[in-house]
């Protein structure tokens, strides 16, 4: 039998994979895909599948509980993947209230929602909820997050998508929605806005800019690639258990400045530079305010229970994403105009 999904923040980076991949996998379900389209969010990272049958586009703003509701009822929805959300953590240090708008009343009002329209028939229901490792805090040198980690988001951005993940469960146990939530580590891959860590330096390392490295650079992500990210949604959104949390990750743990000179080395060979040449645009910058030391994730139950694990190596992964970026100059063009040269310099101090 078909379903209506609606999937929330489907124009931006890991949002566009997970639609491109349920509209080609799933000719039976109904795709739609609601996207207020901020900054990050891009129509051009969905031209592929734009015009299959089963897929609509929506855009509205999850704070928009009347557009919402007649949504719900427009297409029958009778499954949620939430990934609409503020997104980057240097812009809840600059503007916090943002990510509480977006990331914590959005989501209540999504759930709100949903349980309106489902009312007491709850079978073949589903909420599923995307989050985020950071919600776990900050990790020493040693151990790593399972699902049973404690709570402790120290930036606004965590702290938003801590509050939401709490909302999610609220539902769960006091009105059984029928709801399941993963929390993932750090994405790479194609399409991702250029002010994240990889597709920026990528963007700088092409056009000879500083690569503006906070502190000493000895921060540690685990890193994974966005389609294999898509893939644990694809299985936990069909397999897992409803009330559990999975966490999501690649056993991928890099040191930023070693991950920089990695990308260097594979860029100076891309673009036949002599070796070091990228190197030598490193600079150390100011550190990022309350910057999280280390993340690493334990992916043990989605493995063990849902049978997921990762299918690219990072070396790999990363080479086709510089591929990517390389032969898609046009998308990079767009992203970078306009508004962006103005968050790139108020951020990096450069006015
Ligand atoms: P993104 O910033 O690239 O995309 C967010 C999308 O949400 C955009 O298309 C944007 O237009 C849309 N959006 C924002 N506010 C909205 C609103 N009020 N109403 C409707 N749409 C709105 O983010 P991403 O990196 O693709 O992350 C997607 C989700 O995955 C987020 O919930 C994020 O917390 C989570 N996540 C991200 C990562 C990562 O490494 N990027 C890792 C783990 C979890
Ligand atoms: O862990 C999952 C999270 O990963 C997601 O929930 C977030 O949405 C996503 O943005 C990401 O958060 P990070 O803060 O880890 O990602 P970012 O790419 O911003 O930074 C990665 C690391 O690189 C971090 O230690 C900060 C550092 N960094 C980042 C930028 C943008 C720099 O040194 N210089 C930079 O210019």
């Amino acid at each position: 039998m078909g379903k209506n999904i609606l999937i929330t923040g489907g124009a931006g980076f890991i949002g566009s994979h997970v639609v491109r991949r349920f509209v080609r996998n799933y000719p039976d379900y109904k795709i739609v895909n609601l996207d207020s389209l901020t900054y990050a969010g891009n129509l051009e990272n969905l031209k592929d599948v734009e015009s299959a049958d089963n897929y609509s586009f929506e855009r509205a703003d999850i704070l928009d509980t009347e557009r919402l509701k007649s949504i719900f009822q427009e297409y029958k929805i009778d499954a949620v993947i939430h990934l609409a959300a503020e997104s980057h953590v240097d812009r809840s240090i600059s503007d916090p209230l943002a990510f509480v708008q977006t990331n914590v009343l959005g989501t209540a009002n999504l759930l709100n929602v949903a349980k309106a329209y489902w009312g007491d028939d709850l079978s073949d229901k589903k909420f599923y909820h995307i989050s985020t490792d950071e919600v776990y805090g900050s990790l020493g040198e040693e151990g790593l997050f399972t699902e049973t980690t404690a709570y402790d988001p120290r930036s606004p951005y965590s702290a938003s998508k801590a509050s939401s993940d709490h909302f999610v469960r609220a539902y769960w146990h006091t009105y059984n929605l029928p709801v399941v939530i993963s929390n993932c580590s750090n994405n790479y891959g194609s399409h991702q806005f250029p002010e994240k860590l990889i597709p920026l330096f990528i963007h700088n390392i092409r056009n000879k800019k500083d690569l503006p490295v906070y502190g000493k650079g000895e921060n540690i992500r685990d890193w994974l690639w966005v389609e294999d990210h898509a893939s644990a949604i694809d299985t936990i959104f069909h397999k897992g258990r409803l009330g559990e949390t999975y966490n999501i990750g690649g056993l991928n743990e890099w040191k930023n400045i070693d991950l920089i000179h990695l990308l260097c080395k594979l860029m100076d060979e891309k673009l036949d530079r002599k070796a070091g040449e990228s190197a030598e645009l490193i600079t150390y910058v100011k550190d990022r305010a309350g910057h999280d030391m280390r993340y690493a994730i334990d992916a043990d139950k989605l493995a063990s229970e849902l049978g997921w694990k990762p299918s690219i190596q990072f070396e790999e992964g990363l080479s086709k994403t510089i591929d990517w970026y390389l032969e898609n100059d046009e998308w990079l063009e767009h992203v970078t105009s306009g508004e962006y040269q103005k968050y790139y310099e108020q951020q990096y101090d450069l006015r």
